[in-house]
């Protein structure tokens, strides 16, 4: 496996850390290829918890680790983990950050607030750290890069440039207080001598390691249903999680890709609004919650719970062009007599699809044709092969793989470490 990405199957939290954390043990460097600290990845490694929100996964097995051009980066979220680092014993220089890296300034968290309150009931349910204003200055020209902070005059143009128009942004049509200039430039020019260390030629560094024929993990965040382009907008998120943004995210060729491994639960969650068809009804919803764990690392929120979206999911397939799937948490759902499983949705004219609609309305309207398959009704705590899974739970795992037509690589049964059947 020389380079492999691992992409959320989902709308995010599929326990992508986790396994990403289980895969970095046999490899070379791990990859952050887009997204910021609106990721929360949770990862237990004898007892400790991990709680990473901009650093690779790759980091608690103190592995090499990447977070590429396509990521954005709050400044002080990263030097915080930094320091988590090297209080847990790992060498922080294990990590490279691109200069070409945007950097979440404080205004763009102001404006992510300040826009979603605007936007009232229509509010997309960001987690607020400032990560769509941030790409969309990206995309506008007016952003400011990693590499800035390392040249006072440089950045303190750069932050008079954007204040220009954000003040004026923030004061006319946001009603809240402007930023000053000269407190802002000397906190961003103080990150420098805490950043540099880290700032590196991230596309180098991954050539330079594929060329030598090393295991290259590449690590997305959020998931494909949150992606920009192909997801469910405008309740997405504003970078490509999508395996192929591992190679825009990075900065090396898709050709230089070997295998993408989707990662889903064996049912669903999704944090925020937007459309979620095989979202539970009644109180099998807060029950499956509770069992999960289903609330956010990053915001704390309930997450919405639902049965397991097979068409979303096969949908997932094609767009990452995935070549095995992780299925995760299948232990949560130890204690449920029936589970049904969302096999084809119905559409508003009444015909049925296994496709992932094209046109919004289709989507937003589908409702889910269930296929109810029985439960175990016993703990997987003690299984520790695939072989000893009990009856039904082999044959939930078979038939998701099946319908997919993809084999199913890893089976989650806890949240540490060891608990996954390979
Ligand atoms: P990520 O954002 O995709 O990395 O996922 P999160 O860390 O936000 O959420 C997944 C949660 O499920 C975390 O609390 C993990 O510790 C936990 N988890 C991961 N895999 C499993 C599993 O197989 N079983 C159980 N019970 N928990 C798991
Ligand atoms: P991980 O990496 C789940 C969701 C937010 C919101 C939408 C846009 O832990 O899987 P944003 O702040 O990105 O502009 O919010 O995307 N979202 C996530 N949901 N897991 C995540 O990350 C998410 N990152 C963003 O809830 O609906
Ligand atoms: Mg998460």
């Amino acid at each position: 496996m020389p380079s492999t990405v691992i992409v959320g199957a989902q709308w995010g939290d599929e326990g992508k850390g986790k396994i990403v954390d289980l895969l970095a043990q046999q490899s070379d460097i791990v990859c952050r290829y887009q997204g910021g600290p609106n990721a929360g990845h949770t990862i237990v490694v004898d007892g400790e918890t991990w709680k990473l929100r901009q650093m690779p996964s790759g980091v608690v097995s103190g592995t090499q680790s990447v977070i590429g051009a396509g990521c954005v980066v709050d400044a002080q979220v990263f030097v915080d983990e930094l320091d988590l680092l090297r209080e847990r014993g790992v060498d922080p220089s294990i990590v490279t950050l691109s200069g070409n890296a945007h950097l979440i300034m404080p205004w763009h968290v102001t404006i992510d607030q300040a826009s979603e309150r605007r936007l009232g009931s229509l509010q997309i349910g960001t987690t607020r750290r400032g990560i769509g204003p941030t790409y969309a200055d990206k995309a506008s020209r007016i952003g400011i890069r990693v590499q800035d902070v390392l040249d006072p005059k440089i950045l303190r143009q750069k932050i008079e440039v954007a204040l220009a128009e954000k003040n004026l942004w923030l004061e006319r049509i946001y009603e809240v207080e402007p930023f000053d200039l000269e407190e802002v430039w000397t906190q961003y020019a103080g990150f420098a001598e805490r950043l540099a260390p880290s700032i590196g030629d991230a596309s180098l560094v991954v050539d330079q390691s594929l060329r030598d024929g090393k295991n290259v993990l590449f690590e997305g965040a959020q998931a494909t249903m949150l992606d920009l382009d192909h997801g469910t907008y405008p309740f997405v998120t504003s970078s490509n999680p999508i395996a192929s943004g591992a190679a825009t995210g990075i900065g090396i060729g898709p050709t230089r890709i070997d295998r993408v491994l989707g990662v889903s639960k064996a049912y669903v969650t999704r944090v925020g609004e937007g459309p979620f068809p095989s979202e539970i009804e009644g109180p099998q919803q807060a029950q499956l919650r509770e069992l999960g764990g289903e609330f956010g690392t990053v915001t704390g929120r309930e997450r919405r719970c639902g049965w397991l979206d097979l068409v979303a999911l096969r949908y997932a397939v094609r767009v990452n062009g995935m070549t095995s799937l992780a299925l995760t948490k299948l232990d949560v759902l130890s204690d449920f007599a029936e589970l049904p499983v969302c096999v084809r949705y119905r559409l508003p004219d009444g015909t049925e699809t296994e496709h992932f609609p094209a046109h919004q309305s289709d989507f937003h309207h589908a409702r889910p044709v269930w296929e109810t398959l029985p439960g175990w009704q016993q703990t997987l705590d003690g299984v520790s092969a695939l072989d000893d899974l009990p009856g039904p739970a082999r044959e939930y795992v078979e038939f998701v793989s099946r319908s997919l037509e993809l084999p199913i690589e890893l089976v989650g049964v806890g949240a540490a470490r060891e608990r996954v059947l390979a």
